[in-house]
């Protein structure tokens, strides 16, 4: 079994292992952001273009009522609010016009500036991606690729366990240094749980209602319902557009839009992005908002997200099997949440084949994965339980579309492609480079940031 350094972490990390039945844990220390992390930390706020047009509240009127959520009141959380959207319109007007020309909030960036990290002997470069190197490879997934893998196979087979409480920011890092996931974990805010309750009960809901095809019911990732939603390009595609429903669906995809918990747990990932992977989020800001520039009529499915695209897995039994994401950009970081009620010790393990890792993954929280390249995967959950997920992503054809001068790599000429993106190994190379290092991530921030 690899044995894990934790060399790269900083301040109070652990550095011994513990043994858990017969297995060895890789322990992790406490760190969590304070405060409000998509709040406090960065947001995306720029937009301009428009939403989803069915994500108005009227669009969940025919929906079924949802029970209602504890609410907090009294006047310190009033003015609490008040302070929140006072430090809202103010970002919003520091970002409008560029998301990524945002400012890094300095007490956060310098507090955090390292955070604690999982060494892995995995190098990045070995990441495969297709030979143009705009999107994963395809892999055939040769063994397991219709069950599910159980915790004790894995630790057969060498992979680490990491203990994760859901709550401590954590990077995992490659042998170069490259923050490769993030285990972003949640905001530091009493009312995380009624989001989660709130964003899982949504999703429940989509699952019941939405007229699902049966292929989006049993896929090579599971069997359960999954709505994807925002804009793509291929499979018949002439341009980038957004992903049509039904007239049924649409109502459904709209409400869960518009769901603020949902809008949450989606702003909060991107800020997870911004804040460790600074560099690549600078990338995606440079393809996806000229993209949107672009094609007016394209709709963004969050204001508080760089990510185009997006999948709602509705339960209520969401455990992937073994499968890579090929078609999103190659060296990116898609974002997933996990909702549902389960015992993370005993299952719904976030599973990384490549890194040889397998991960608690507890619900209510978010992690960043290259799940364009990294086959990836969940351990059961017992019976009872349940699991929901929605993740975050960018279609590498829309990164190609842009880079291409928005056409087709069809329509682009090989002098062109040779002038607009050099030699696809070089690029692979740059690519790479766009994860941060541990040791530069401050730098990164400042650079891409100017905070
Ligand atoms: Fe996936």
């Amino acid at each position: 079994m690899a044995i894990l350094s934790m060399s790269q972490a900083p301040l109070n990390a652990i550095t011994d292992t513990r043994v858990r039945d017969s297995f060895r844990l890789v322990p992790l220390s406490t760190q969590t952001l304070e405060g409000d992390s998509e709040d406090e930390v960065l947001e995306l706020l720029d937009h301009p273009t428009p939403l989803h047009p069915l994500t108005q509240p009227s669009a969940s009127a025919s929906l079924p009522p949802k029970p209602p959520l504890p609410r907090s009141s009294g006047k310190k959380e009033h003015q609490r609010a008040g302070k929140k959207a006072k430090r809202a319109r103010k970002r919003q007007l520091e970002d409008q016009g560029d998301p990524g020309a945002g400012k890094m909030r300095s007490r956060l960036s310098k507090k955090y500036a390292t955070p604690f990290a999982v060494t892995i002997k995995f190098n990045a470069i070995s990441l495969r991606a297709a030979k143009s190197a705009f999107v994963g490879a395809r892999q055939r997934i040769r063994e397991h690729h219709d069950r599910q893998w159980h915790l004790q196979e894995l630790f057969d087979r060498g992979f680490d366990l990491i203990p994760w409480d859901g709550k401590t920011t954590h990077a995992i890092v490659d042998s170069e240094e490259r923050i490769v996931s993030i285990l972003a974990g949640r905001p530091h805010d009493p009312t995380w749980d009624d989001v989660v309750a709130d964003a899982t009960s949504a999703l429940h809901e989509a699952g019941l209602l939405a007229d699902v095809p049966k292929n989006n019911r049993q896929h090579s990732r599971g069997d359960y319902p999954t709505i994807a939603v925002g804009v793509s390009y291929g499979n018949g595609q002439m341009v980038p557009g957004n992903l049509k429903h039904t007239a049924h669906n649409e109502t459904v995809v709209a409400a869960l839009l518009a769901n603020k918990s949902i809008q949450r747990i989606a702003g909060f990932a991107n800020s997870a992005l911004k804040f460790y992977a600074p560099k690549l989020f600078r990338f995606y800001a440079d393809h996806v908002n000229p993209l949107f520039n672009h094609y007016p009529q394209l709709r963004r499915n969050f204001i508080n997200s760089i990510f185009p695209a997006a999948t709602f897995n509705c339960g209520p039994r969401v455990v992937d099997l073994e499968h890579v994401d090929s078609t999103n950009v190659p060296y990116g970081l898609c974002p997933i949440w996990a909702g549902g009620q389960f015992d993370p010790r005993l299952g719904g393990h976030l599973i990384l084949f490549e890194f040889k890792l397998v991960i608690e993954f507890p619900p209510g929280s978010t992690v960043l994965i290259p799940s364009g390249t990294v086959r990836h995967g969940n351990v059961p959950i017992q019976q009872g339980e349940t699991r929901y997920s929605f993740t975050q992503y960018c279609p590498g054809s829309l990164v190609r579309w842009v880079q291409y001068g928005y056409q087709s790599a069809k329509a682009c000429s090989a002098e062109g492609k040779a002038k607009l993106i050099g030699k696809p190994e070089d690029y692979w190379k740059w690519a790479i480079g766009l994860f941060s290092k541990l040791s530069e991530l401050q730098q990164d921030r400042t650079q891409v940031f100017k905070s």
